[in-house]
């Protein structure tokens, strides 16, 4: 396994490698949603890139970037043992180097959900993205539905600017209680733990409901919330949306794919979960 920092060494060796090329964009902090991604990309490719880069733009002024999880020797040996060819972890100032200033803004898909609550959150991570592909120039990238909305933001920069890579979305990684796997799951509470799984609970119970016949989405959006408003360590409710799986555009009724989506507050954290209804 080659640990790269430089991105003019990163893209010298990816134009050598065997192909095809699986990439693996990540934060660090890995845990076992991230274990997932990189197994399917071991699976699916001659060789395997992941990237760890703790990514200053996409969080906001008054997020956690400073407080974000770094467990770096631990992330090295996971990659290690599912066989990782290439790790890429660039400083922030070989990503940004000073007088950086092109941004890659998607358009309305980016703007609702977590782009409303977190103004600027996409243009960082799409930016970023299209960095890394472009240095990586991948076959196949690979994302967690956790963040359903990210993978859809990603394909439509794929699609937009010609990059000619599949995209490749991979089931969310639960716990038994439901909870998803997040990096930031670190700093809950025992109390806050506990409470946490009510989000799959109420996602579960918009898909029940559907499984039952309701069409209705303001319906299914008011069942999700009077769930997530009967935990008392939930202070606020972001948003819940029931939404068209490709678009997000939200629905009246509910006949395709749609995606049911929430965002809660625990205390100081921001827990987001989805479930897609089939
Ligand atoms: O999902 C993440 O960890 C990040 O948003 C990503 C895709 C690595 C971009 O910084």
């Amino acid at each position: 396994m080659r640990v790269i920092a430089s991105s003019q060494e990163m893209a010298r060796i990816c134009r050598e490698v065997p192909r095809p090329l699986g990439l693996v964009p990540t934060m660090g902090a890995l845990h076992r949603g991230h274990q997932a991604l990189v197994q399917r990309a071991r699976q699916d490719n001659r060789t395997m890139a992941v990237s760890i880069f703790v990514n200053p733009s996409q969080f906001g002024p008054q997020e956690d970037l400073t407080q974000y999880p770094r467990t770096l020797d631990q992330d090295l040996d996971l990659l290690r043992g599912e066989g990782a060819d290439l790790v890429f972890m660039p400083a922030v100032e070989e990503m940004y180097p000073p007088g950086f200033d092109t941004w890659v803004d998607v358009g309305r898909l980016a703007t609702r959900l977590e782009g409303e609550q977190r103004p600027g959150h996409f243009r960082g991570v799409a930016t970023v993205v299209a960095k890394l592909f472009h240095l990586v120039r991948p076959d196949r990238a690979y994302f967690g539905q956790k963040d359903g909305q990210q993978a859809l933001v990603i394909r439509q920069l794929v699609r937009d600017l010609d990059l000619g890579l599949e995209v490749v979305v991979v089931p969310t990684v639960r716990e038994p209680d439901g909870l998803a796997l997040s990096s930031r799951n670190l700093y809950l509470t025992p109390q806050q733990r506990q409470a946490a799984p009510v989000v799959y609970r109420a996602l579960c119970r918009a898909q029940e409901l559907r499984r039952r016949g309701e069409v209705g989405a303001e319906q299914l959006r008011r069942e999700v919330r009077s769930v997530l408003a009967s935990e008392p360590l939930v202070e606020a409710i972001d948003y819940v949306s029931v939404a068209d799986a490709e678009t997000l555009e939200e629905l009246d009724t509910v006949g395709g794919r749609a995606m049911v989506s929430v965002a809660i507050r625990l205390g100081k954290l921001r827990l987001i979960d989805n479930i897609i209804l089939e």
